[in-house]
């Protein structure tokens, strides 16, 4: 589902973007309670069942109306760049050699997404899931890459110059590839390439890439603390 929202630039206000949303929510009929649930995303009981309907009618998350679905697609080449993807799904999609320069694709999926020489120089790339995605090549050139999720993707000859990883998720493999000629800094945040990714620092990597076998392991009892915090669905 393409929606007129692929067309909108990046970083638009948000005052629009919530235009965008009640207007699409008008159209459903859905009513204010609906617009708030989205907003807030405090999600409690049945609501959750609207919510979900009212995401599948307007092809975005949470309300969002930037979501477009590219799930398993093939956009080889294709240009995306400057655009406002926040969230969208490219779930093993072909992006081989597609552009999204300086596009804002924070929360993302690129789940098992071929991502060989796509460009995402300039990207917000904060919050993706990049979980098992081949990204051989691609480039990150001054990407933002916060809070990432790159489990047993492949970022063989990256371009990674400028890229900013703080506090992203990374092999510890790749953090040791990486760091041979990470280098830069990120025009828009400050960051330090090689700072973000913890390369000189064994303490450092311990501590902050949990898919790291040999780092801490998380103890019991904050297990069970954790499993407090989550919701009840059914009884
Ligand atoms: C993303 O796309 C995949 C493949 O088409 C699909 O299976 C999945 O449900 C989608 N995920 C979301 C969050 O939309
Ligand atoms: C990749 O895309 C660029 C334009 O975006 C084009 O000039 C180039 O030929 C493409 N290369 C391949 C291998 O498809
Ligand atoms: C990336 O995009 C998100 C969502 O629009 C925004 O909140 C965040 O500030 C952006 N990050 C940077 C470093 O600009």
């Amino acid at each position: 589902m393409r929606r007129a929202a692929a067309s909108r630039p990046a970083a638009s206000s948000r005052s629009r973007s919530v235009v965008v949303q009640a207007s699409a929510t008008k159209n459903l009929g859905l009513g204010a309670a609906a617009v708030a649930l989205a907003t807030t995303m405090s999600l409690a009981g049945p609501a959750l069942a609207d919510l979900n309907a009212y995401e599948a009618a307007t092809g975005g998350e949470f309300g969002i109306g930037s979501a477009m679905q590219y799930g398993e697609a093939d956009i080889q080449g294709k240009d995306f760049s400057n655009m406002d993807l926040r969230r969208s799904n490219f779930t093993s999609a072909d992006c081989r050699n597609a552009t999204f320069k300086g596009s804002n694709l924070q929360g993302a999926y690129f789940i098992k997404a071929v991502t060989f020489r796509t460009n995402f120089e300039d990207a917000n790339l904060s919050d993706v899931l990049m979980d098992r995605a081949t990204m051989v090549e691609a480039n990150l050139k001054n990407a933002i890459l916060q809070r990432a999720v790159f489990t047993r993707s492949d970022l063989k000859d990256a371009v990674i110059e400028g890229a900013d990883f703080t506090n992203a998720l990374l092999d510890k493999t790749q953090v040791m590839a990486l760091c041979k000629y990470a280098d830069g800094v990120n025009p828009v945040t400050g960051v330090n390439t090689r700072k973000s990714l913890g390369c000189g620092s064994q303490r450092k990597y311990k501590a902050s890439f949990p898919s790291n076998p040999d780092g801490p392991q998380v103890q019991e009892d904050e297990k069970e603390a954790f499993r407090k915090t989550l919701p009840v669905y059914r009884n």
